[in-house]
């Protein structure tokens, strides 16, 4: 639904659609921690993204809404759209959107758009994708994406958080790919998944930044080190985690690419608030 006068009857609804943004109903809700929660709501049939593309989501609770930068965290062929959000107290759109509930309205810009898509990195036999929070979302899209398997041979997912709790979700979606009828078969075998936690006590911890650094990443794997001869990243997460990754394999000989111009790691922030 995108008509530009289009109401619902959602008790949260009390402004009209602005034009040229979308109107989607909430499926699902999951709550993870006090922190972090995903969504599923209904999918606009004219939308088209790449998995790892972002769009703009925000509430009917205002004249002008809100909108902030969200990784479709589910992949291109679902006819759903997944989300994972961190909650923020104070935050713009957050303080408002961690409250929804199956059958409220949601609000997205009708483009979808990201660097972080296989195009913009040239073929190669492994895929490290690096990510801190909720940067992890536009992996849970890829990941469930044929096109990661037929262009890379093995996927290493790397998803560091402060606490735990806050690691169910990529553990989750690693585990269900394996029973997904679409992707089971491409997966199998291929994806691992390597976690650490920075605050709370847990079998690993440390910053992915730490890890690789110090070699104990390539040791608990029992893999052969970065190289851009063989590997290309995808690096999602906190704005000094990207620049710290970023810093960290270029060092090791990585170019950045781009759709115009596809090398051999990609950058995007996880947006917040
Ligand atoms: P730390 O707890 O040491 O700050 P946040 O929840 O703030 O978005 O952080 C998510 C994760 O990213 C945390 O585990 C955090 O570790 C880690 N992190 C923050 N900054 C960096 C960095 N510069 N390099 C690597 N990891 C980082």
């Amino acid at each position: 639904m995108n008509i530009a006068s289009a109401q619902t009857t959602v008790a949260q609804q009390t402004f009209p659609i602005p034009a040229n943004v979308y109107a989607e109903t909430v499926v699902s809700v999951k709550h993870y921690t006090d922190r972090l929660f995903s969504f599923r709501v209904t999918r606009p049939q004219t939308l088209r993204f790449r998995s790892g593309e972002f769009v703009m989501i925000g509430l009917p609770n205002a004249e002008k809404p809100v909108f902030r930068a969200y990784s479709v965290a589910s992949p291109a062929w679902d006819d759903e759209l997944e989300f994972f959000s961190i909650k923020v107290p104070d935050g713009p759109l957050t303080q408002h959107l961690q409250k929804i509930q199956p059958g409220d309205t949601i609000l997205m810009r009708q483009k979808a758009t990201g660097t972080l898509v296989l195009d913009a990195l040239t073929p190669a036999r492994r895929l490290f994708m690096i990510s801190t929070g909720t940067g992890i979302a536009p992996f849970a899209s890829l990941l469930r994406d044929p096109d990661t398997y037929e262009k890379f041979d093995e996927v290493f997912i790397t998803h560091t958080c402060r606490d735990v709790a806050e690691l169910a979700y990529g553990q989750e979606l690693v585990a269900s790919l394996t029973e997904d009828p679409l992707i089971g078969e491409f997966a199998a075998g291929r994806v691992t998944l390597y976690n650490s936690t920075t605050r709370e006590e847990s079998p690993r911890m440390g910053r992915i930044t730490a890890l690789i650094g110090s070699g104990k990443f390539y040791s608990d794997l029992g893999i052969a080190p970065l190289d851009p001869e063989t590997d290309r990243v995808m690096i999602c997460g906190s704005m000094h985690m990207l620049k710290d990754v970023k810093e960290l394999v270029e060092s090791l000989g990585f170019v950045e690419g781009s759709l115009a111009s596809p090398a051999s790691f990609v950058v995007e922030r996880a947006f917040v608030g």
